[in-house]
């Protein structure tokens, strides 16, 4: 009986269950049907976890999982692009780096395949340097690229001398926090029925009710680490500044150690969730409307698109996208809906161009190439007014050095030059005149218009994509948190709306959604185990 249930499971075939047809000894029905709206990293491990959380269980009931996906590929927000339009080169446009102990991600890499690329910086040679922070007048921080390898910000013999006790304080309080976050991944937390209760439960409130400034201050860790190395790793991570961040998250940037992605693409893990799940993938479809069925006993949902195709009906709908973006009407109402919370607007500008970052732009000699590093993050001088945000960019990353095929070096004969492969993070786009002095290159913008990038001459800019995101929260300080089940939690038999995006403003990261569509599933999967 059994295995058998896990047989049907694993084929993941209506025909065979239904050709299944011995009656159970409870009323429950024969097949959970779930909706998942949304391929990301939330929606991707909701599907995969039903299917393996149903698995170990041997459920009685057969779990028929569908992911709705609007656009035409699964990740959500950690997609590639192909610099130089060419298929050599796939650069991360979204999510980007997770790390060792992030363990599903780095679990499903294990089991899919997936080879990841330990370095998390650039390949070139031109500078002595592989990251700087540069406060707008000068760098206060330079990590020269003949040490080890990049090893996040705990080089601490080096820093003590000119930081003090402070690296050492901050990364006994990022261990601290990731230790209790890392609690909510077993028993008894997991799975949780409640963001808040999870959170208070492991001690982790003190630290989200404040800033990551007044954390560090409390901690005797505040000054000049703070402002120099926290702030630019909240900056670059999140595009918030330390005083405007919780503190959960501001350590959550300081834990870099073992820094990875996935070679060709972080998407292919999410990819291969959903091909593993046997959930079926109806993708190009935007969910517009969500319909329960009240005079059904066991409430049952109809999903439908603007083109008014109907699926369904299901038992349980999971949103794995965040709800004010999803544009979805339920009708009823939901009967808690997600607070509106403001979201980053952050423009990400990928480009190539045969030349260096200037020297002059960070107020170095003209002479000192090597000097300027190849990652550059910000932050601001101590003493500023942090509401005068001083730069244009959050972030400038020479990712590597292209060498461009030959067909199209025999379309454009100036690709022949090595090409620079560049990442910038900005809270606007990007002028022809901010990348002219950027890498040094003559230009006149014509006064007046808006002088996209787009415009620049192909030698000088020879490849360029923008891509504006919601990328995250602002991640304020806060002491609620959204629920995780929007409607049915009068009911425990599975069925229901739940949300995998309210953990976003306690930690936004491909893996606490990996890690929330796996609650997600853990919690419908034991409703359908201990039926009440
Ligand atoms: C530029 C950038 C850099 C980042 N860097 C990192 C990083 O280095 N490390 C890290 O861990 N995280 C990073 N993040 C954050 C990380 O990418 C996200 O936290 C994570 O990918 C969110 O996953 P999700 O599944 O919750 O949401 P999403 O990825 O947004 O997935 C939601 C999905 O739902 C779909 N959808 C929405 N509405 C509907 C509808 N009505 N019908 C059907 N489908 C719908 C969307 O198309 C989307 O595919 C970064 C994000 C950005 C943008
Ligand atoms: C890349 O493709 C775009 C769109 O097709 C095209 O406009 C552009 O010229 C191409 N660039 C290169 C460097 O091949
Ligand atoms: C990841 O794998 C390790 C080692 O096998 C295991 O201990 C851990 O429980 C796994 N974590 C998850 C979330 O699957
Ligand atoms: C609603 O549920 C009832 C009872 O199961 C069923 O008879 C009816 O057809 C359903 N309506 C729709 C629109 O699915
Ligand atoms: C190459 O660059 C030069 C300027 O340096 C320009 O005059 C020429 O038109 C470019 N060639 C092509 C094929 O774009």
């Amino acid at each position: 009986m059994k295995s058998l249930a896990a047989l049907v499971l694993l084929c993941s075939s209506i025909a065979l269950a239904d050709s299944f047809q011995e009656p159970l000894a409870n009323q429950r029905p024969r097949t959970h049907r779930v909706a998942v709206i949304g391929g990301g990293a939330a929606g991707a491990s909701t599907a995969y976890h039903l299917h393996k959380f149903a698995g170990e269980r041997s459920l009685d009931t057969t779990l028929q999982v569908t992911l709705f996906e609007k656009e035409n590929r699964i990740g959500g927000r950690t997609t590639t692009v192909n610099a130089l339009n060419d298929t050599r080169f796939p650069t991360e446009l979204g999510g980007s780096i997770f790390v060792r102990i992030n363990q599903i991600l780095y679990n499903l890499t294990q089991e899919f395949g997936l080879s990841t690329d330990a370095r998390v910086f650039g390949d070139e040679v031109t500078s002595d340097y592989d990251l700087g922070v540069w406060n707008g007048k000068e760098f206060v921080f330079k990590q020269s690229n003949s040490d080890s390898r990049w090893q996040g910000y705990w080089d601490i013999a080096k820093l003590l001398w000119k930081y003090g006790l402070a690296p050492v304080r901050t990364r006994n309080l990022a261990r601290t926090v990731v230790d209790k976050f890392l609690r909510f991944y077993e028993k008894p937390h997991f799975p949780f029925a409640s963001l808040g209760n999870v959170i208070e439960n492991n001690e982790l409130l003190e630290y989200i009710s404040m800033s990551g400034k007044d954390l560090l201050a409390a901690y005797n860790a505040d000054g000049a680490f703070a402002n120099d190395i926290v702030q630019a790793s909240t900056r670059v991570n999140y595009a918030q500044n330390l005083d405007q961040i919780h503190g959960v998250e501001s350590m959550v940037c300081m834990s870099t150690e073992g820094g990875m992605s996935v070679d060709n693409g972080n998407w292919q893990i999410f990819h291969e969730a959903v091909r593993h799940s046997g959930a079926e993938a109806v993708m190009d479809t935007s969910i517009t409307k969500v319909t329960r069925n009240a005079s059904d006993s066991t409430a049952s949902y109809i999903l439908s698109t603007s083109d008014e195709t109907d699926f369904g009906p299901f038992d349980a709908v999971v949103l794995a996208a965040p709800y004010q973006f999803a544009n979805i009407e339920f009708d009823p109402p939901l009967k808690h809906v997600p607070e509106s919370i403001d979201y980053v607007s952050l423009y990400v500008t990928l480009f190539t161009s045969p030349h260096f970052l200037s020297p002059a732009f960070f107020g170095l000699s003209p002479d000192s190439q090597a000097e300027v590093p190849s990652t550059v993050l910000t932050t601001l001088p101590e003493d500023a007014d942090k509401d005068d945000d001083l730069h244009d960019f959050f972030s400038i990353s020479h990712l590597s050095t292209l060498y461009a095929s030959d067909a199209a070096v025999a379309e454009n004969a100036n690709l022949s030059i090595p090409q620079n492969l560049y990442k910038i993070f900005s809270h606007g786009p990007l002028t022809g005149d901010f990348i002219s002095k950027l890498l040094n290159f003559d230009h006149t913008s014509t006064a007046g218009k808006s002088d996209p990038i787009s415009e620049l001459p192909s030698w000088d800019v020879s490849w360029q994509l923008e891509k504006v995101w919601h990328s995250y929260p602002y991640e304020i300080p806060r002491t609620e948190f959204e629920r995780i089940k929007l409607e049915g939690d009068d009911r425990h038999d599975g069925s229901g709306i739940w949300y995998t995006s309210g953990i976003e403003s306690f930690i936004s990261t491909m893996e606490t959604s990996a890690l929330m569509g796996a609650n997600v599933a853990g919690l419908i999967v034991q409703e359908l185990g201990n039926p009440y």
